[in-house]
């Protein structure tokens, strides 16, 4: 079971406004990914700070953080065999109209930065993001009748 790993995924405000919160989560639940942490998280200029440093010096870093604040957003923590990749491809690449259909935000998005959806890159990320938005105790580890099928051997 040494490739389960958990991975932080953060809903945005095109995705609460645009009423696709069901949509997004369905998706990961039906691949087979568990639900362990689920919340709301007011971004606050810090956090952004912190979570967007690899873009600071780009010229649409204050508007990327003045979006990501337009509402409250949807923090997950998703867990489940090679989580942090499969959630990487099901989400798609940066830009909607190129990512590859299929992908949330080739199908459901247009632009950037209203791309719907953020998800940790490498297992370093994972670490990091998951320490920032979550506290060990909103995680919640627990058995359902389906780990058998989608987590580990599969059998
Ligand atoms: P980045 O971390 O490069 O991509 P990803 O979200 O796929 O990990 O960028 C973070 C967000 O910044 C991205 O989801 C949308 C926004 N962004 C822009 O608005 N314009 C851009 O040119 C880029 C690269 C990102």
């Amino acid at each position: 079971m040494s490739d389960i790993q958990r991975t932080l995924v953060l809903l945005k405000p095109d995705a609460l406004q645009r009423d696709l919160l069901g949509e997004i989560i369905r998706r990961f639940e039906f691949k087979g990914l568990k639900i362990v942490g689920l919340k709301f998280i007011r971004l606050t200029d810090e956090l952004l700070d912190e979570h967007y440093a690899h873009l600071s010096d780009k010229p649409f870093f204050a508007n990327i953080k003045k979006f990501m604040m337009q509402t409250p957003v949807v923090g997950l923590v998703l867990e489940g065999f090679e989580a942090i990749t499969e959630v990487r491809k099901i989400v798609g690449s940066t830009n909607p109209r190129q990512a590859d259909a299929g992908t949330i935000r080739a199908d459901l998005s247009m632009n950037v930065p209203s791309n719907l959806i953020h998800a940790s890159d490498s297992i370093e990320a994972a670490d990091a993001e998951l320490k920032r938005f979550f506290n060990d105790e909103e995680i919640f580890a627990y058995e359902k009748i389906t780990d058998r099928y989608v987590l580990g051997e599969g059998v």
